[in-house]
């Protein structure tokens, strides 16, 4: 095979786009991951991409990034210059689909999450079966046989959540949801394991309305308590408000440090592993909560201090006067 016939065919075979243009802008070269993304024949042009790569020529540095919406994708462009005997000949584009590398960064951190309580799992389970465990061991066994299980279960049903809730689109069927309602039905839900934990509940507020899926909503406020009740101290407290489309739950917690705040709401991120697992955590919670938000809407803002305790509030759009 002819050796520029061989990296036509690589690159073509890359999910990842690369376009090649002369210094006037015009396209000399693209994949096909690049025509893929872009919907483009090799005789068409991208009017994006054209109006983009006329201002990376005239503007941008060697190295710029720069993430663009195209057909419902976040496509990353990374955007090089071209160089030929030392001269600058052209740009070349990089272009990667942002949320299908999430996804196998996703994929890749679920099967991790899930091998390590199947391998504890297998491992009781095999001692029983053998032999090797005594008959004092065994009632322990079974429970962290049931205790794993119930992890995976629980890490089952959130992945299976995130999934829908990247799938439909809710708000087609929205309804009207009372969040102090909601907020009120999941404290009653929380108290006992509050009481397990030595924190106290509480809420204040007042009725307020909003647009949206009932049960996502439940969701979300569930995580935010179960948070605040399980990153709390002895004999610490839960506070829930709500008014006007915002719901406030505050507690007297460990609080997040600075360096990680920003990291919470992303799938799996966890400050403290071991605190995290030790409690029935699953990594997940506050991503559901982001992307419930984000279908209704609704903005996040946090606020904590190690050691003294986290805020954490839920802004709701206000469709109509009130
Ligand atoms: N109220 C809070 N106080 C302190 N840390 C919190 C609080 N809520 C969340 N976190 C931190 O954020 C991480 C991610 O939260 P989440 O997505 O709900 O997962 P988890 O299953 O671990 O609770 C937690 O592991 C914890 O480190
Ligand atoms: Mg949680």
């Amino acid at each position: 095979m002819e050796e520029s016939t061989l990296f036509r065919d690589l690159l073509d075979d890359l999910p990842n786009g690369i376009m090649a243009f002369d210094l006037d802008g015009n396209l000399i070269y693209s994949n096909r991951a690049a025509d893929t993304f872009l919907h483009i024949s090799k005789s068409h042009h991208s009017p994006v991409i054209d109006d983009r790569i006329k201002q990376f020529l005239g503007t941008a540095r060697n190295d710029d990034v720069e993430v663009i919406q195209l057909s419902g994708k976040s496509i990353q462009l990374h955007y090089l210059d071209r160089f030929s005997n030392g001269l600058r000949v052209g740009a070349a584009l990089y272009l990667t689909d942002i949320v299908d590398r999430h996804k196998q960064e996703f994929t890749a951190n679920v099967s991790h999450e899930l091998k390590t309580p199947l391998t504890s799992i297998s491992g009781y389970a095999e001692m029983i079966e053998t032999g090797m465990a005594k008959p004092d061991d065994i009632p322990n066994f079974a429970s962290r046989i049931n205790r794993e299980a119930t992890r995976m279960l629980k890490l089952v049903g959130d992945i299976i959540k995130l999934n829908e809730l990247d799938e439909t689109q809710i708000m087609e069927e929205a309804e009207q949801v009372d969040l102090y309602e909601i907020a009120k039905d999941t404290i009653e839900t929380l108290e006992p394991s509050a009481m397990r934990h030595h924190t106290t509940l509480s809420l204040s507020g007042e009725s307020s309305v909003v647009t949206g899926n009932r049960a996502l909503l439940s969701e979300l406020v569930f995580n935010l308590i179960d948070n605040a009740i399980r990153y709390n101290r002895d004999n610490g407290s839960v506070a829930v408000r709500v008014r006007h489309h915002v719901l406030t739950v505050r507690d007297t917690g460990i609080g997040i440090p600075k360096s990680h705040q920003a990291r919470i709401f992303e799938r799996f991120y966890r400050v403290d592993k071991s605190r995290s697992k030790a409690t029935g955590g699953t990594g997940l919670g506050l991503a559901i909560v982001r992307e419930i938000c984000e279908q209704h809407h609704a903005q996040i803002r946090l606020e904590s201090r190690e050691g003294v305790g986290t805020e954490i509030s839920i802004t709701f759009p206000t469709f109509h006067e009130d």
